[in-house]
Protein backbone atom coordinates (compact mmCIF):
# COMPACT_ATOMS: atom_id res chain seq x y z
CA UNK A 1 0.00 0.00 0.00
CA UNK A 2 1.30 3.29 -0.95
CA UNK A 3 1.50 5.79 2.44
CA UNK A 4 2.10 9.28 1.83
CA UNK A 5 5.83 9.91 3.35
CA UNK A 6 6.55 9.34 7.39
CA UNK A 7 7.05 12.74 9.73
CA UNK A 8 3.77 14.56 8.46
CA UNK A 9 2.74 15.29 12.38
CA UNK A 10 5.60 16.94 12.35
CA UNK A 11 8.41 18.78 10.56
CA UNK A 12 10.53 16.20 8.84
CA UNK A 13 13.42 18.27 10.32
CA UNK A 14 11.71 18.02 14.25
CA UNK A 15 10.77 14.00 13.43
CA UNK A 16 14.64 13.66 13.14
CA UNK A 17 15.44 15.59 16.32
CA UNK A 18 13.30 13.69 18.64
CA UNK A 19 14.76 10.03 16.58
CA UNK A 20 18.13 10.93 16.67
CA UNK A 21 18.25 12.79 20.29
CA UNK A 22 16.34 10.64 22.37
CA UNK A 23 14.59 7.90 20.56
CA UNK A 24 17.78 5.85 18.55
CA UNK A 25 20.29 6.47 21.24
CA UNK A 26 17.96 5.01 23.53
CA UNK A 27 16.59 1.85 21.62
CA UNK A 28 16.81 -1.53 23.08
CA UNK A 29 19.50 -3.55 20.59
CA UNK A 30 16.32 -6.44 19.76
CA UNK A 31 14.30 -3.24 18.86
CA UNK A 32 16.29 -1.80 17.09
CA UNK A 33 17.20 -5.26 15.48
CA UNK A 34 13.25 -5.27 14.59
CA UNK A 35 13.39 -1.99 12.81
CA UNK A 36 16.10 -2.98 10.39
CA UNK A 37 15.23 -6.69 9.75
CA UNK A 38 11.45 -5.17 8.88
CA UNK A 39 12.56 -2.71 6.70
CA UNK A 40 15.01 -5.16 5.00
CA UNK A 41 12.56 -7.85 4.88
CA UNK A 42 8.86 -6.01 4.35
CA UNK A 43 10.26 -3.44 2.41
CA UNK A 44 7.36 -0.33 1.71
CA UNK A 45 5.41 -1.95 4.59
CA UNK A 46 7.63 -1.24 7.13
CA UNK A 47 5.90 2.18 7.59
CA UNK A 48 3.61 0.33 9.95
CA UNK A 49 6.19 -0.51 12.70
CA UNK A 50 5.56 1.79 15.12
CA UNK A 51 8.16 4.79 15.46
CA UNK A 52 10.67 4.74 18.03
CA UNK A 53 9.32 7.80 20.22
CA UNK A 54 6.05 6.05 20.48
CA UNK A 55 7.06 2.84 21.53
CA UNK A 56 9.50 4.81 24.43
CA UNK A 57 6.17 6.51 25.23
CA UNK A 58 4.12 2.76 25.42
CA UNK A 59 7.36 1.55 27.91
CA UNK A 60 7.45 4.40 29.82
CA UNK A 61 2.77 5.10 30.11
CA UNK A 62 2.60 1.02 30.63
CA UNK A 63 5.71 1.22 33.86
CA UNK A 64 4.01 4.32 34.86
CA UNK A 65 0.17 2.31 35.49
CA UNK A 66 2.14 -0.75 36.74
CA UNK A 67 0.38 -2.63 33.65
CA UNK A 68 0.68 -6.61 34.19
CA UNK A 69 -1.85 -7.87 31.91
CA UNK A 70 -2.12 -6.37 28.53
CA UNK A 71 -3.51 -6.85 24.82
CA UNK A 72 -2.35 -5.77 21.44
CA UNK A 73 -4.56 -5.91 18.55
CA UNK A 74 -1.95 -5.47 15.15
CA UNK A 75 1.39 -7.10 15.86
CA UNK A 76 3.21 -7.19 12.65
CA UNK A 77 6.81 -7.96 13.21
CA UNK A 78 6.68 -7.19 16.48
CA UNK A 79 8.01 -3.76 17.92
CA UNK A 80 5.36 -2.53 19.66
CA UNK A 81 5.00 -5.73 20.92
CA UNK A 82 8.60 -6.16 22.23
CA UNK A 83 8.34 -2.63 23.53
CA UNK A 84 5.68 -3.69 25.63
CA UNK A 85 7.05 -7.31 26.88
CA UNK A 86 10.46 -5.34 27.85
CA UNK A 87 8.17 -2.96 29.85
CA UNK A 88 6.04 -5.62 31.61
CA UNK A 89 7.19 -7.21 35.23
CA UNK A 90 8.20 -10.45 35.35
CA UNK A 91 5.23 -11.97 35.94
CA UNK A 92 3.14 -10.22 33.65
CA UNK A 93 1.99 -11.10 30.39
CA UNK A 94 1.09 -9.46 26.56
CA UNK A 95 -2.02 -10.89 24.37
CA UNK A 96 -0.95 -10.65 21.22
CA UNK A 97 -3.34 -10.72 18.02
CA UNK A 98 -2.89 -10.67 14.60
CA UNK A 99 -3.65 -13.04 11.25
CA UNK A 100 -0.48 -12.48 10.01
CA UNK A 101 1.85 -15.25 11.27
CA UNK A 102 5.18 -14.57 8.43
CA UNK A 103 4.94 -11.63 9.56
CA UNK A 104 5.17 -12.41 13.35
CA UNK A 105 7.99 -14.66 12.15
CA UNK A 106 10.38 -11.68 11.13
CA UNK A 107 10.73 -10.12 14.71
CA UNK A 108 10.36 -13.60 16.81
CA UNK A 109 14.39 -14.18 16.91
CA UNK A 110 14.92 -10.55 18.36
CA UNK A 111 11.83 -11.21 20.72
CA UNK A 112 13.97 -14.25 21.73
CA UNK A 113 17.12 -12.91 21.67
CA UNK A 114 15.29 -9.88 24.20
CA UNK A 115 14.42 -13.22 26.50
CA UNK A 116 10.83 -11.70 26.56
CA UNK A 117 9.07 -14.64 25.20
CA UNK A 118 7.62 -16.44 28.27
CA UNK A 119 6.00 -13.13 28.16
CA UNK A 120 3.90 -12.95 25.22
CA UNK A 121 0.91 -15.42 24.15
CA UNK A 122 1.17 -14.90 20.20
CA UNK A 123 -2.54 -15.46 18.84
CA UNK A 124 -2.90 -16.04 15.05
CA UNK A 125 -6.59 -15.04 14.63
CA UNK A 126 -8.44 -12.21 12.84
CA UNK A 127 -8.80 -9.58 16.03
CA UNK A 128 -12.52 -9.28 16.18
CA UNK A 129 -13.27 -12.83 16.25
CA UNK A 130 -10.80 -13.44 19.00
CA UNK A 131 -12.21 -10.56 21.33
CA UNK A 132 -16.00 -11.78 20.68
CA UNK A 133 -14.28 -15.59 21.91
CA UNK A 134 -13.04 -14.01 25.18
CA UNK A 135 -16.48 -11.96 26.12
CA UNK A 136 -18.42 -15.45 25.31
CA UNK A 137 -15.95 -17.03 28.06
CA UNK A 138 -17.99 -17.27 31.91
CA UNK A 139 -15.12 -15.22 33.14
CA UNK A 140 -13.72 -13.21 30.40
CA UNK A 141 -10.15 -11.80 31.15
CA UNK A 142 -9.65 -8.36 32.52
CA UNK A 143 -6.47 -6.48 30.69
CA UNK A 144 -5.05 -2.99 32.36
CA UNK A 145 -3.88 -1.95 28.97
CA UNK A 146 -4.78 -2.42 25.06
CA UNK A 147 -3.18 -1.35 22.33
CA UNK A 148 -4.78 -0.78 19.21
CA UNK A 149 -3.14 -1.07 15.84
CA UNK A 150 -5.20 -2.99 13.46
CA UNK A 151 -7.78 -2.94 10.88
CA UNK A 152 -8.93 1.19 11.42
CA UNK A 153 -12.26 0.73 10.04
CA UNK A 154 -12.88 -1.92 12.80
CA UNK A 155 -11.91 0.60 15.72
CA UNK A 156 -15.18 1.35 16.84
CA UNK A 157 -16.78 -2.48 16.91
CA UNK A 158 -13.41 -2.81 19.02
CA UNK A 159 -13.97 -0.12 21.12
CA UNK A 160 -17.49 -1.95 22.02
CA UNK A 161 -15.36 -4.93 23.01
CA UNK A 162 -12.77 -3.68 24.61
CA UNK A 163 -14.54 -1.89 27.29
CA UNK A 164 -15.77 -5.35 28.63
CA UNK A 165 -12.39 -6.66 28.26
CA UNK A 166 -9.99 -3.66 30.11
CA UNK A 167 -10.65 -2.94 33.32
CA UNK A 168 -12.27 0.68 34.70
CA UNK A 169 -9.14 2.63 34.92
CA UNK A 170 -7.50 1.06 32.78
CA UNK A 171 -6.51 2.41 29.30
CA UNK A 172 -6.83 1.70 25.42
CA UNK A 173 -4.53 3.42 23.51
CA UNK A 174 -5.90 3.66 20.16
CA UNK A 175 -2.60 4.27 17.03
CA UNK A 176 -3.07 6.33 13.80
CA UNK A 177 -5.67 8.51 15.08
CA UNK A 178 -4.65 11.47 13.42
CA UNK A 179 -3.74 8.96 9.96
CA UNK A 180 -0.62 10.99 8.44
CA UNK A 181 -2.71 14.25 9.29
CA UNK A 182 -5.09 13.69 6.63
CA UNK A 183 -8.27 13.95 9.32
CA UNK A 184 -7.28 17.79 8.71
CA UNK A 185 -7.40 18.12 5.17
CA UNK A 186 -10.33 18.88 2.49
CA UNK A 187 -11.56 16.00 0.77
CA UNK A 188 -10.39 16.96 -2.34
CA UNK A 189 -6.41 16.88 -0.75
CA UNK A 190 -7.05 13.02 0.45
CA UNK A 191 -5.94 10.07 -1.62
CA UNK A 192 -8.54 8.20 -3.24
CA UNK A 193 -7.07 4.84 -1.80
CA UNK A 194 -7.03 6.37 1.80
CA UNK A 195 -10.18 8.03 1.59
CA UNK A 196 -11.88 5.21 3.51
CA UNK A 197 -9.59 4.99 6.22
CA UNK A 198 -10.03 8.78 6.24
CA UNK A 199 -13.47 8.42 6.89
CA UNK A 200 -13.26 6.15 9.28
CA UNK A 201 -10.76 7.66 11.74
CA UNK A 202 -12.82 11.09 11.48
CA UNK A 203 -16.01 9.57 12.25
CA UNK A 204 -14.53 7.37 15.31
CA UNK A 205 -12.42 10.16 16.34
CA UNK A 206 -15.85 12.32 16.60
CA UNK A 207 -17.48 9.31 18.57
CA UNK A 208 -14.70 9.50 21.13
CA UNK A 209 -15.06 12.88 21.64
CA UNK A 210 -17.91 12.55 23.76
CA UNK A 211 -18.07 8.86 25.11
CA UNK A 212 -18.78 9.39 28.05
CA UNK A 213 -17.35 6.16 29.09
CA UNK A 214 -14.16 6.74 28.78
CA UNK A 215 -11.73 9.99 29.56
CA UNK A 216 -9.78 10.60 26.13
CA UNK A 217 -6.37 12.85 25.71
CA UNK A 218 -5.37 12.77 21.84
CA UNK A 219 -1.56 12.91 21.10
CA UNK A 220 0.35 13.84 17.98
CA UNK A 221 3.16 11.08 18.49
CA UNK A 222 3.50 8.55 15.81
CA UNK A 223 0.54 9.22 13.48
CA UNK A 224 -1.38 10.10 16.58
CA UNK A 225 -2.00 7.92 19.68
CA UNK A 226 -5.58 8.67 21.43
CA UNK A 227 -5.69 7.04 24.87
CA UNK A 228 -8.90 6.51 26.63
CA UNK A 229 -8.97 6.13 30.10
CA UNK A 230 -12.13 3.87 31.47
CA UNK A 231 -14.51 5.10 33.74
CA UNK A 232 -17.29 2.98 33.70
C1 LIG B 1 0.07 -1.39 11.52
S1 LIG B 1 0.43 -3.08 11.62
C2 LIG B 1 0.86 -3.29 13.32
C3 LIG B 1 2.20 -2.67 13.64
C4 LIG B 1 2.78 -3.07 14.98
N1 LIG B 1 2.02 -2.54 16.08
C5 LIG B 1 4.24 -2.66 15.09
O1 LIG B 1 4.62 -1.91 15.98
O2 LIG B 1 5.01 -3.11 14.23
C6 LIG B 1 -1.17 -3.80 11.49
C7 LIG B 1 -1.23 -5.32 11.63
O3 LIG B 1 -2.61 -5.64 11.83
C8 LIG B 1 -2.86 -6.90 11.26
N2 LIG B 1 -4.31 -7.01 11.02
C9 LIG B 1 -5.06 -6.30 10.13
N3 LIG B 1 -6.36 -6.64 10.24
C10 LIG B 1 -6.43 -7.59 11.21
C11 LIG B 1 -7.49 -8.32 11.80
N4 LIG B 1 -8.76 -8.15 11.38
N5 LIG B 1 -7.22 -9.19 12.79
C12 LIG B 1 -5.93 -9.37 13.20
N6 LIG B 1 -4.88 -8.70 12.69
C13 LIG B 1 -5.13 -7.82 11.72
C14 LIG B 1 -2.00 -6.93 10.00
O4 LIG B 1 -1.74 -8.28 9.67
C15 LIG B 1 -0.77 -6.13 10.44
O5 LIG B 1 0.27 -7.01 10.82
Amino acid sequence: MAYPPKGILQTEALQQYIYETSGYPRENVQLKGIREATVKLCGERSVMTVPVDEGQFLSMLMKIMNAKNTLEIGVFTGYSLLATALALPEDGKVTAIDKDLEAYEVGLPFIREAGVENKIEFIHSDAGSFLSEMLSKDKPPEFDFAFVDADKPAYKKYHEQLLKLVRVGGIIAYDNTLWFGLVAKEEHEVPEHLMDTTRAFLEFNHFLSSDPRVEISQLSIGDGVTLCRRLK
